[in-house]
């Protein structure tokens, strides 16, 4: 039944039905998971990133989170990360943005998330990263001045967006002249061709675009045990957090397995 009625209301969003009721909705539920789930090792809410033979170099602290760490990995790989000031729009628990503070020498690190529960709960996991802070604030009117960034990134947080256009277009102005935009997350294979027309607000330049469903559903193989523990410890949302976390089985796992639901990763440079 949870199942259904899940599906159903994907299916909506994924049309772009009732835009700022699915805003309000995704809020709450990342409130509500932050108030709940305080666990000090679930640092990430994504679905993560698996390539054969791809072993970047990870701490032993951080090797239990390799597959969500290689969402963040494979957006940065290459950027000119050292020395840069780096934004993270939809940065949930931080475990991205402490990431690229922890291994990639950025000048700092700003995690914007519109849930206020989230971003408390990220200052408190995260306080041990150097150069990085997170505040509450909206993808669609970030709260920083034109060029104030030398890179944005955005991880598996769009899709909750009223309006990305609107997002897109803040992504341009706040990154400054030469600078870079890294942009992860999924659609359904109908909603590609608007995504691609909505990004394109940003006024940069695509480099670079790729289809990595099969990456993330390895990393969602990877993970399954591990989420399956988390699952049962939640007794009364149990169907729900199956189907939220992708685990096997679920609507997104069988959607990105069978191609109907498409995962993208896509770069974007600003003229210098
Ligand atoms: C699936 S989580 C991903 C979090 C993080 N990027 C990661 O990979 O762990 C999506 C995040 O986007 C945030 N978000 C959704 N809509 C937002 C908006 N309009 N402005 C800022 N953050 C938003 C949510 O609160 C949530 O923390």
């Amino acid at each position: 039944m949870t199942s259904r009625v899940f599906s159903k209301v994907l299916a909506i969003m994924d049309h772009g039905g009732f835009p700022k009721v699915q805003k309000w909705v995704w809020r709450n539920i990342y409130n509500l998971l932050s108030r709940f789930w305080r666990d000090a090792d679930w640092r990430f809410m994504n679905y993560g990133y698996m390539a054969p033979g791809d072993v970047f170099p990870l701490k032993p602290e951080d090797e239990p989170e390799r597959t969500f760490i290689g969402l963040y990995q494979q957006a940065v790989a290459g950027l000119p990360v050292s020395g840069a000031r780096v934004l993270e729009v939809g940065s949930g628990r931080g475990g991205g943005s402490r990431y690229i503070a922890r291994y990639h020498d950025p000048a700092s690190v700003t995690g914007l998330d519109y849930s206020p529960a989230t971003v408390r709960l990220a200052r408190r996991l995260n306080s041990d990263a150097p150069a990085l802070s997170f505040q509450v604030g909206d993808a669609e009117t970030l709260p920083f001045a034109d060029g104030e960034f030398d890179i944005v990134v955005n991880i598996e947080s769009s899709h909750c967006y009223g309006n990305v256009e609107a997002f897109a277009r803040e992504v341009g102005r706040v990154t400054a002249p030469g600078g870079w935009f890294t942009f992860a997350d999924m659609r359904g294979r109908g909603a590609l061709a608007e995504l691609d027309r909505q990004l394109a607000a940003t006024g940069m330049e695509l480099v670079e675009t790729r289809d990595i469903s099969a990456n993330v559903v390895a990393a969602l193989d990877a993970a399954e045990a591990r989420k399956r523990q988390r699952i049962e410890r939640s007794w009364f949302l149990r169907r729900f957090m199956s189907e939220f976390s992708g685990s096997q089985g679920s609507m997104l796992y069988k959607g990105l397995s069978a191609g109907q639901v498409v995962y993208v990763a896509k770069r974007y440079r600003k003229a210098p």
